[in-house]
């Protein structure tokens, strides 16, 4: 039997992932306004990757038997100026949301709520890869400066990510 303290915080999480969704279209916005289409097309996938993880818990809250509640949220980063500034806020970002999982994750485990536990477990693998997505990204932006070269062939490389699977 999952807690109100629990479901307040699985709400808070779908809500997060919701947010995530829109710092990374602020993101794509910023991509896009200089002309990085493929670094932009790359955060457009990723919000939707995140609109999809909070559908995740929006379905779970449902399975629950409980209701979800949407709620707004302050506005996400609009100021980044560099595509490394894009990435390192980011990656900053994801392991604000991990921090969060975690959290989650030990009132989960504290309840007892092992159904919840597991669910989650999806969720603290996910920030794995995506820890070490943006690392390596924010590694290569480094790397690379201000080499027009090289940022044409990552902007194109990124240009490729693949549409998300639909939440089940
Ligand atoms: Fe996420």
């Amino acid at each position: 039997m999952v807690s109100d303290q629990l479901l307040a915080k699985l709400n808070d999480q779908m809500n997060f992932e919701f947010y995530s969704a829109q710092a990374y279209l602020a993101l794509a916005a910023y991509c896009s306004s200089e002309s990085w289409e493929g670094f932009s097309h790359w955060f457009i996938r990723q919000a939707e990757e995140e609109k999809a993880h909070g559908m995740k818990i929006f379905h779970f809250i449902n399975n629950l038997g409980k209701r979800a509640i949407v709620t707004g949220m302050e506005s996400p980063n609009n100021e980044v100026n560099s595509l490394l500034d894009a990435f390192e806020s980011a990656y900053a970002h994801e392991q604000e949301v991990t921090r969060r999982i975690y959290e989650l994750s030990d009132v989960a485990l504290n309840e007892r709520e092992h159904a919840t536990y597991q669910f989650l477990k999806w969720f603290v693998d996910e920030q794995v890869e995506e820890e070490s997505t943006f690392d390596s990204l924010v590694q290569r932006l480094r790397r690379v400066g201000n080499d027009s070269n090289a940022l044409f062939i990552l902007d194109a490389d990124l240009g490729k990510r693949g549409a998300v699977p639909a939440a089940e």
